[in-house]
């Protein structure tokens, strides 16, 4: 459905949980999160049913998220659910990889179409510093699994961040003519908890264009990214800028958390609670959530947090 600024409403991005195996620096505290109550998060049942809702509101793509989604118990299980819901056409997952390895093969046979897979740097030590806790190796891994799972599409996400990766990007960017991959830049965005971070990390994505001369302009894909393809390449470098140059006249998605609430945008703190509700209310809480959509997030800069009252690994980015 459209939402009251004319915008078609197509887009589903689900968060299963909130727990993760990684500790990235601009996502999610050291010490990791708060374990709420079993009884404060949705239901595998309950998550289906608000796919089903969606759908019958003319959601076609899900794409399931975190925290890191492949750490629940259940994921299998949730996209070959998701995947059979009638009007769902894309199955997508947003991952840090680690553990694809396991669970990329299975992950491919219950429909899951498409991966998104983050990936900051290619230093082993640098990604040690950036997640706290990972591994590089492990991501790598997780790469060649989806690669060798024959996923429609795979795309790497890298947060740019000025004084950690931007002395990488033409290393990133390469690996689009190493691999049959997308890689995508995304502007650093100031959650609650990126205090951390001081101005100088807040760079534009023209900075990649600035360090990627042969890049030229490539045809849009329908996603949020501005596209580009380095000569030669396999798949496209993507720029995605929502500090710099926000893409909300365009926004096609809501966003439902791993507690119930449904986030008509990322960045505002309005939520709407689906948990407990019956099928029909679920339906009618999101054709308000979509009714409710704001025209446009406030300003975001390194002094601009965002106004979502959680940190990402709480919305699912
Ligand atoms: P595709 O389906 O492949 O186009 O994926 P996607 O870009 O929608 O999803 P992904 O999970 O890979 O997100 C990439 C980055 O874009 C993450 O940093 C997200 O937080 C960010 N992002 C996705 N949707 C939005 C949005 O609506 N607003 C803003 N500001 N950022 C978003
Ligand atoms: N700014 C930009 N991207 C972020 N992500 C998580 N936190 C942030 C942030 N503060 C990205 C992850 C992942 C995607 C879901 O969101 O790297 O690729
Ligand atoms: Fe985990 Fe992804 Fe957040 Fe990193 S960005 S801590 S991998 S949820």
């Amino acid at each position: 459905m459209k939402d009251q600024y004319g915008r078609e409403i197509n887009y589903l991005r689900l968060s299963v949980t909130e727990l993760c195996n990684l500790r990235c620096r601009y996502c999610m505290p050291e010490t990791g999160v708060c374990k709420k109550p079993h009884e404060a998060m949705l239901t595998e049942d309950e998550m289906i049913a608000a796919v089903e809702a969606a759908a019958s509101l003319g959601v076609t793509k899900l794409r399931i998220t975190g925290g890191e989604p492949l750490v629940k118990r259940n994921i299998v299980s949730i996209c070959a659910r998701a995947a059979r819901v009638p009007g769902i056409s894309e199955v997508c997952i947003t991952t840090n990889g680690v553990l694809l390895p396991k669970l990329a093969k299975g992950l491919r046979s219950a429909g899951v179409t498409r991966v998104n897979l983050s990936l900051d740097t290619l230093n082993a030590d640098k990604y040690a510093r950036i997640t706290r806790i990972g591994q590089l190796d492990g991501a790598l891994a997780g790469l060649h699994a989806a690669l060798d799972a024959g996923f429609d599409k795979i795309k790497i996400n890298a947060v740019l961040i000025g004084g950690f990766n931007d002395d990488e990007i033409a290393d990133l960017a390469e690996l689009t003519r190493t691999y049959p991959v997308d890689v995508r830049f995304i502007e650093l965005m100031p959650m609650v908890d990126s205090r951390e971070f001081g101005p100088e990390a807040f760079i534009p994505c023209t900075e990649v264009l600035r360090r990627l001369p042969d890049a030229a302009p490539a045809a849009p894909d329908g996603g949020v990214a501005r596209l580009y393809r380095l000569p030669g390449a396999q798949g496209s470098i993507g720029l995605i800028s929502p500090v710099s140059d926000h893409f909300c006249a365009s926004c096609n998605r809501i966003r439902l958390t791993a507690d119930g609430k449904l986030k008509p945008c990322l960045h505002s703190a309005e939520e709407i609670s689906l948990k407990g509700l019956s099928p029909e209310a679920m339906r009618e809480a999101m054709r308000r959530a979509i009714l409710e959509k704001p025209s446009c997030h406030a300003a975001l800069s390194a002094t601009q947090h965002s106004r979502a009252a959680r940190n990402m690994n709480q919305i699912g980015g």
